[in-house]
C-alpha cells in the first residue's frame, strides 16, 4: 500500500500493517489523554479550526461515521457528511473524480469507508499532496482506527504491557477487516499469546495468522484468556452456505456466560459492533459486567481525535 509515512510522520492512516510501534503507542497515549475532551467536547476545540473533513462513506456505518464526525467537530474542524447514496457515484463517477471534485472545494481530509480492499490505496495514489486520508474500513482488509480503539480499550483494562496478555479472537476472521487490523496491532505491541478460533470456512489464509495459535474448539480458545475479541458474522461479504445456520453457529461458537466462565476471572469481552445478539454473543455477555462494548465506542471518539490531530494538527 502507498506509503502512509512521510519523514517518519503519519501522512495518511491507511493500515496498521507495518506502523512502527512508537508511532502506534504515541497515538494510543494521545487518545487516552484526549478522552475527557472526547466525551465532553471541551478544551481541544480550536485545534483544527479552519480545516475541513469530509466523511466519505460508501458502506453503512453507525459508530465509525458518528464518532469521526464528533471527533472532527470537537477539534473545531468543519465536517461534511457525504452521502454516497445521493451522490454522483450513482451516475457512474469514479472514486478518483469524486476525490478531485471535493479537493477542489478545499477539503483537507477524507475519512473513507468502502467495500473494496484497495479503495484507500487507489485514493492515496491520486490524492493531492496536501490531502490527508483516513481509512474508516476498507473491504476485508483494514480498519485501522478500530484496531487502535481496541488496543486503547485493552490497555485501559489490562495495562500497557501486552507481553503478559492472552487474547482469543473468535468468529468470522476471514471476512473481518477488524480482525486483520487487531492482529497487526496485537503483534506490533508484542502480545504474549494470540489464539484464533473460527469454523474452517471462516479462517483466512494461514499466512495471515502468523504468530497466532489456531484453536478448534471455542471452549479451548477462551480457556484462561484475559480478553475475548468477538467478530460479527459478515454475511454481506460471504458466499452462501459458509455457515450452516445461525443457531448452529451460536451453539458452536457463540460466547455464552458458561463459556466466558472458562476465561480468566477478570477477562474482558470486546466486540466492534454491530452485534448479532444470539449469533456471536449471548445477551447476558453483551450486557454483562465483563463487556467493554460501550467503552470501545467511547474510545472511538478519542482515537479518531488523536488520528485527525496527528494528520492535520
Ligand atoms: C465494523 C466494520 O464495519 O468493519 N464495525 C465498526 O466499524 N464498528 C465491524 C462490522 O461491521 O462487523
Amino acid at each position: 500500500m502507498t506509503d502512509q509515512l512521510r519523514d517518519g510522520r503519519l501522512h495518511h492512516l491507511l493500515t496498521l500493517e507495518g506502523l512502527p510501534r512508537p508511532l502506534l503507542e504515541r497515538l494510543l497515549e494521545r487518545a487516552d489523554a484526549l478522552r475527557p475532551d472526547a466525551l465532553h467536547g471541551r478544551a481541544a476545540r480550536g485545534m483544527l479550526a479552519g480545516r475541513t473533513v469530509v466523511n466519505l462513506f460508501f458502506e453503512p456505518s453507525t459508530r465509525t461515521r458518528t464518532s469521526f464526525e464528533l471527533a472532527a467537530r470537537r477539534l473545531g474542524a468543519d465536517v461534511v457528511n457525504f452521502d454516497a447514496g445521493l451522490s454522483s457515484t450513482r451516475k457512474g463517477e469514479t472514486l478518483g473524480d469524486t476525490l478531485r471534485t471535493l479537493e477542489a472545494m478545499g477539503v483537507d481530509a477524507f475519512v473513507v469507508r468502502h467495500a473494496a480492499d484497495s479503495a484507500l490505496a487507489e485514493l492515496a495514489a491520486q490524492a493531492a499532496g496536501r490531502t490527508r486520508l483516513v481509512n474508516a474500513g476498507a473491504g476485508k482488509r483494514d480498519h485501522p482506527t478500530q484496531g487502535l480503539l481496541d488496543m486503547l480499550t485493552l490497555r485501559q483494562c489490562k495495562g500497557t504491557d501486552f507481553s503478559r496478555l492472552r487474547v482469543a479472537i473468535v468468529g468470522d476472521i476471514r471476512h473481518s477487516r477488524v480482525a486483520r487490523s487487531d492482529l497487526h496491532a496485537l503483534r506490533t505491541l508484542g502480545t504474549g499469546e494470540i489464539r484464533v478460533c473460527a469454523p474452517r470456512a471462516l479462517l483466512p489464509e494461514p499466512a495471515e495468522l502468523a504468530g497466532c495459535e489456531r484453536v478448534e474448539r471455542v471452549d479451548d480458545a477462551v480457556a484462561g484468556v484475559d480478553a475475548v475479541m468477538l467478530l460479527r458474522l459478515q454475511r454481506e461479504r460471504m458466499e452462501d452456505g459458509l455457515v450452516p445456520s445461525l443457531d448452529a453457529y451460536f451453539r458452536d461458537y457463540g460466547l455464552t456466560p458458561e463459556r466466558l466462565a472458562l476465561a480468566a476471572p477478570d477477562a474482558v469481552v470486546l466486540h466492534p459492533g454491530p452485534m448479532n445478539r444470539g449469533v456471536e454473543i449471548a445477551d447476558a455477555v453483551a450486557d454483562g459486567p465483563q463487556s467493554l462494548v460501550l467503552q470501545q465506542v467511547s474510545n472511538g471518539v478519542a482515537v479518531r481525535m488523536a488520528v485527525l490531530e496527528a494528520l492535520l494538527g
